[in-house]
């Protein structure tokens, strides 16, 4: 384990937290209905109606690509196309499951700044060869939220793009695997950031901010429970023992634990972000809003730190380039070792 000492590679990287162990720990003790159908689900469902302040379903799904993957094969047919950033999740990191559970439909990769869809790109590809038997038919957006170069899209940003989708008779899909950051970062309701903004159905990530093993499917057009709670069980995501992904949610959501945790990660950025500024040599690329940092860095810089133990992603995207990621774990003076880390090697 001594090589993710100081682990800044990923949110994926972090443990959980206590209230969360204990729920689960809670949630063994005496037979429970199996598949969802226990107490503690149906009380995250509660829970999550309360706090989207409208009536939503949810399915729970052991991972974010399964439940981006899940939505999109109920918003388009295997015909369709899925519109959505070329930086974007769904795109480039999940193995072409996208196409795999939508039964080939196609993702069309759009351009914008900051990992952020442009109008202008949505406004032609929505119309790009519709209704053209020869090609594939535009049928779903999907945006990321916070975005995978961790930016935050605005709310008017995001009404804009729900405007042209919903212009243009498509659905929209919100991949939220770090949704809490993103409401923390915007200080609004998730109401406003999800179906008020237009979206049909919201990958709710968790995973990335306490939970062990639990991210869920929140949807908001209700119309497509059925199909999607088919398509779960075929994908191998309806739990047997289901309780256990429901405690983990149940504790997430109570007591506003899943903010407080967004709102740490998102302040330790801030700091590590605030701390690169000032060491010469170190370049931000990105504007990072909530928890993940862009940044350039010498290459015997990072050479240094990899020496020192620092787990973190380089060079993957662009030649010296190096991505910092911080989590509800990450603790102050972890972004000040770094920092002092970093300025030492310049
Ligand atoms: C933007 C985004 N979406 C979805 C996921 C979900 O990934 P996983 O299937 O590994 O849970 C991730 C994880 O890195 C992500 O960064």
């Amino acid at each position: 384990m001594t090589a993710y000492a100081h682990a800044f590679a990923s949110d994926n990287s972090a443990g959980t937290t206590p209230e969360i162990l204990d729920a689960v720990a809670r949630a063994s003790s005496g037979p429970a209905a199996a598949y969802g159908n226990d107490t503690i689900s149906a009380e995250v469902r509660r829970r999550l109606c309360e706090m989207f302040e409208r009536d939503v379903d949810v399915l729970f799904t052991s991972t974010g690509s399964a439940a981006n993957s899940l939505c999109l094969a109920a918003l388009t047919p295997p015909w369709g196309s899925v519109l959505c950033h070329r930086e974007s999740h769904v795109n480039n990191d999940e193995c072409g499951a996208p196409e795999f559970f939508t039964a080939g439909a196609k993702l069309i990769p759009l351009p914008g700044d900051d990992a952020k869809i442009d109008p202008d790109a949505l406004r032609a590809a929505v119309r790009h060869k519709k209704g053209d038997v020869h090609s594939v038919e535009p049928s779903v957006v999907s945006i990321s939220q916070a975005t995978e170069t961790g930016g935050v899209l605005s709310l008017d940003e995001i009404r804009v793009l729900g405007e042209i989708t919903e212009e243009a008779g498509l659905r929209l899909h919100m991949d939220g695997a770090r949704f809490a950051g993103a409401v923390a970062a915007l200080g609004c309701t998730p109401a406003e950031m999800s179906w008020r903004a237009g979206v049909d159905l919201l990958s709710f990530g968790a995973t990335k901010n306490g939970t062990m093993t639990a991210d869920a499917i929140v949807v908001f057009d209700r119309s497509l429970t059925p199909e999607l709670m088919f398509r779960a069980k075929r994908a191998g995501q309806l739990t047997s023992k289901m309780r256990f992904q429901a405690a983990q949610l149940d504790a997430y959501l109570t007591d506003e634990l899943w903010l407080r945790n967004a709102r740490h990660a998102n302040a330790m950025a801030a700091r590590l972000q605030n701390g690169l500024k000032a060491i010469p040599g170190v370049e931000l690329v990105a504007a990072a809003d909530a928890n993940i940092i862009f940044c350039r860095l010498p290459h015997h810089v990072t050479d240094g730190l990899l020496a020192q133990g620092y787990a973190f992603y380089h060079d993957r995207w662009e030649p010296g380039v190096a991505r910092l990621v911080t989590s509800f774990a990450t603790a102050p003076e972890d972004v000040d070792g770094l920092l002092t880390a970093i300025s030492a090697l310049s």
